[in-house]
């Protein structure tokens, strides 16, 4: 890209913007100015001034170059088809921290320019992308929709309906303690957002970490307005012909979320703290005792000695050592918070060594800055440096010296609890704080605040490398900007336990997977405040359909463990324990997918109907993996769940009731029943649940077949080795299966990993289909029967035969109904 380096940044500070910020919902009044043309060539060729050539009197995109005033420049090309990039500027582009893989530059017109007021605008189908505005501040433009409304969604984590349109957004991470459905910012600010515009497509991404606001059809119907405190824009247009495409488009740039490792999937248990050891070993103790299936305990800030980061309280947690190891021979994996700010104590080691090398942000005179976070008066790392994120990565040592195995990124917006609330932005670091950068250029936070979080995240990132480099790495962030789904899970924060956030967290789950980023949580029962029985029964069943799946509440509630509501809240949390621990093969394959082409685990229902008119604004059902409709119950005394079934037949998971989409239906949702349903077509991969997944695994892989009118039925299963990097060279095994009137076919697509499986439980769910004998038959492996040893593996074929087909002819009876009232 011809832009020219190594020209000075300009850092004006503004603080008049950040009065009263936590309430402001629209961008400060400013006077823009329209940024006007003054030239333009195709690269390569010479600049051309409008009205003095009568030849050149028309603008030429993609591929061109734009002078335009205020000494600005503008150029626009193409990465492929549908995907165009718009760059502003006057000086330089930073170096982007989310767009990591950007195809070369290609020749494709997709994207045509015409000029409207003497400046230009730039045109892809029912959208056109100009008024170009200046202000010495900041920049704005706005992107025209032809005819009717837009609809909006996407712009990462944000409360409200998951269509987006009507409003001011703010980009701006925020320790946000209050989830109002008017409030925003909250602690993830993501600048893409897929538009529908008369059915067609789009995707606008603003990679610009500074403030942005985006007026999604608030002040004009038709107009999403952007405003970028910063002098420079870098404008991603993508054009697809679904959002399930555009996603694909806009993760193959900035990175899908990794496959994490498979007890990451599993439960986390966390409260706000569990302390001390002691308590720990209880709650793990008592998990087994109930025989509830559970991966992780998750200690917060408490474990700490005077909440000084990598450290431990001598007192509460005297062997991290031998409790970590005591608890791992029970099956629990240890995730512990590592919050960014560092105690401002001389006598701390972490202090000192950060405070000598200059590894604190520091204000324009040169002081290190000071604010407050849990330890009291901190300091905060600059992650804008590579040293200072490898220093960090390097602390970790004291956390996986003791069997720690995921981190829990938190406060890192970064949370300042100093000053004044009301002229503090969003209870975070004021914006004078200096990043330096690997340059050596200082950077104002007004730019480097929202990415702080993704300095941090990769600096964790960097720690699993370094100590655990065998280890995919767990990490969950509060934090983070767009393209933080490479480098951690997102979790919704400071929730409370009211049944509006519960119904919240659907469409704010659903915000963040149709991001990019599919590792994604609400703390279930809900953070502050206290969780009736009711309340943490129906979240504890929604939460096992989320990517994400752990229930964390704070320090003055009460219990909120899966016993601590009595025997019925007990029985349903296992029920719906053990239904996620049986699904974690189809949930794993779900999270393959999302590492290979960016497909969210959890998706609204317009992702994959996106004709229908009806399921443009759903906000409380959603799609799980490919064959799970999700209809949670999100309020109180409610025993009935209105479910709109998309088109299609869906069977109720429960008894199998058919329903035929397009419908409405009332179904009856007693507290025990999550209402979900399986689509007609698809082929669900389970297992018997177990206490954690390093439990001894059984041989049997169960497929539940729900056969479409046309009783055909397909499904995908992915497995590898769980954990490590194996996978990447090809060790994996990727399974189809296809049933066809009465007949099962198995075809190992990919055959390099050895599935721990030997035999496949077909269940056909279709009355059609019920008999009660078996008859396998294989086209390859028949013979071999005769082999004890390798009779199981008749039912899955062993990987490494090239195309391994088997064929089956076995119905079995359906069960009767499955739910517990
Ligand atoms: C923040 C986090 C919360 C955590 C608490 C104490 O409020 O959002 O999850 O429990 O800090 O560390």
């Amino acid at each position: 890209m011809k832009t020219e380096k190594n020209i000075e940044i300009d850092y004006t500070l503004d603080l008049a913007h950040t009065e009263n910020p936590t309430r402001r919902i629209k961008p400060p009044q400013r006077e823009f100015h329209l940024l006007k043309l003054l030239g333009s060539r195709r690269y390569n060729e010479e600049m051309v001034v409008p009205g003095d050539s009568k030849k050149r009197c028309e603008l030429s995109a993609p591929d061109s170059l734009y002078k335009m005033d205020s000494h600005l420049h503008m150029a626009v090309d193409a990465h492929g088809d549908g995907l165009h990039r718009i760059r502003v500027w006057k000086n330089e582009i930073p170096e982007s921290w989310a767009v990591t893989d950007l195809p070369a530059s290609v020749a494709v017109d997709s994207l045509s320019a015409s000029i409207a007021d003497q400046s230009p605008v730039f045109t892809m189908g029912e959208l056109s992308i100009g008024e170009w505005r200046f202000h010495p501040e900041a920049l704005r433009f706005s992107i025209v929709c032809d005819g009717e409304l837009p609809r909006v969604y996407g712009l990462g984590e944000k409360m409200g309906r998951l269509e987006r349109s009507g409003r001011v957004w703010d980009m701006w991470n925020t320790d946000e303690p209050e989830h109002l459905p008017n409030r925003d910012p909250l602690y993830v600010s993501i600048p893409f957002a897929l538009i529908s515009v008369q059915k067609e497509w789009y995707g606008v991404f603003v990679d610009n970490p500074a403030r942005q606001y985006w007026d999604t059809a608030l002040s004009r119907n038709n107009t999403i307005t952007i405003d970028v405190e910063d002098q420079y824009l870098d404008i991603y247009l993508f054009k697809a012909d679904s959002p399930r495409s555009l996603l694909r488009k806009y993760t193959s740039i900035t990175g899908t979320s990794p496959l994490p490792p498979v007890w990451g999937i599993g439960y986390h248990q966390s409260r706000y703290s569990y302390f001390p050891d002691t308590e720990v070993r209880r709650i793990a103790r008592n998990f087994r005792r109930h025989k509830l299936p559970a991966d992780v305990i998750q200690i917060d800030i408490d474990y700490m000695s005077g909440y000084r980061v990598f450290t431990w309280n001598k007192i509460g947690f005297p062997d991290p050592g031998a409790l970590l190891a005591d608890l791992r021979a029970e099956g629990f994996r240890v995730v512990t918070i590592v919050d960014p700010g560092i105690k401002a104590d001389p006598t701390y080691s972490v202090y000192k060594e950060g405070a000598d090398k200059e590894y604190f942000c520091k204000l324009p005179d040169g002081s290190v800055y000071t604010g407050a976070v849990w330890p009291g008066e901190s300091v905060y790392p600059d992650f804008s440096r590579s040293a200072v994120r490898s220093w960090w990565a390097s602390m970790h040592s004291e956390l996986f010296k003791y069997g720690v195995s995921g981190i829990w990124n938190d406060m890192n917006e970064p949370a300042d609890f100093t000053g004044d609330p009301v002229y503090r932005p969003n209870y975070t670091v004021p914006n004078e704080l200096q990043a330096v950068t690997d340059t050596g250029t200082p950077v104002s936070f007004a730019r480097f605040h929202n990415l702080y979080s993704a300095g941090m995240n990769r600096g964790t990132r960097e720690a699993f490398h370094k100590h655990l480099p065998d280890r995919r790495g767990f990490v969950i962030t509060r934090s983070g900007y767009a393209g933080l789904q490479r480098d951690a899970g997102v979790w919704t924060g400071d929730n409370c336990s009211w049944w509006e956030h519960l119904a919240a967290a659907i469409p704010m789950l659903l915000g963040l997977s149709i991001s990019g980023v599919s590792l994604v949580g609400s703390d279930t029962g809900g953070f502050q405040e206290n969780a009736s029985a009711q309340l943490y029964a129906r979240w504890f069943a929604f939460s096992a359909f989320t990517p994400y799946f752990r229930s964390h509440t704070a320090d003055d509630t009460r219990a909120h463990e899966p016993w601590s509501f009595g025997s019925n809240v007990l029985e349903i949390s296992r029920h719906y324990l053990e239904l996620r621990y049986s699904l974690i093969p189809y949930l794993y394959t779900a999270f393959y997918w999302s590492e290979i082409y960016g497909e969210p685990v959890m998706k609204p229902l317009f992702f994959d109907w996106p004709q229908d008119e009806r399921l443009a604004e759903v906000n409380d059902e959603y799609m799980f993996g490919e064959g799970f409709l999700v209809a949670p119950v999100t309020s109180a005394d409610h025993l009935w769940r209105h479910v709109y079934f998309p088109e299609g037949n869906w069977y109720d998971f429960w008894d199998d009731s058919l329903f035929q989409g397009p419908s409405d239906r009332l179904i009856l949702a007693p507290i025990g029943k999550l209402p979900l349903f399986v689509k007609g077509g698809s082929i669900v991969p389970h297992e018997a649940p177990r206490m954690h997944t390093d439990a001894q695994r059984g041989s049997v892989l169960k497929l539940d077949v729900y056969p479409d009118e046309n009783a055909y039925a397909s499904g995908k299963l992915y497995c590898d080795a769980e954990e490590g990097w194996e996978y990447r060279n090809g060790e994996y095994s990727l399974i189809s299966f296809s049933f066809n009137g009465g007949t099962l076919s198995v075809e190992f697509l990919h055959a390099d990993y050895t599935p721990h499986w030997k035999k496949i439980d077909l269940r056909v769910h279709d009355s059609r289909y019920v008999e009660d004998t078996a008859d396998v038959v294989s086209d390859t492996e028949t013979e071999k029967t005769a082999d004890p040893q390798r009779l199981e593996s008749v039912f899955l074929p062993t990987p490494f035969a090239d195309r391994h087909r088997i064929k089956m002819r076995k119905i079995i009876p359906l069960r009767e109904g499955r739910w517990l009232l």
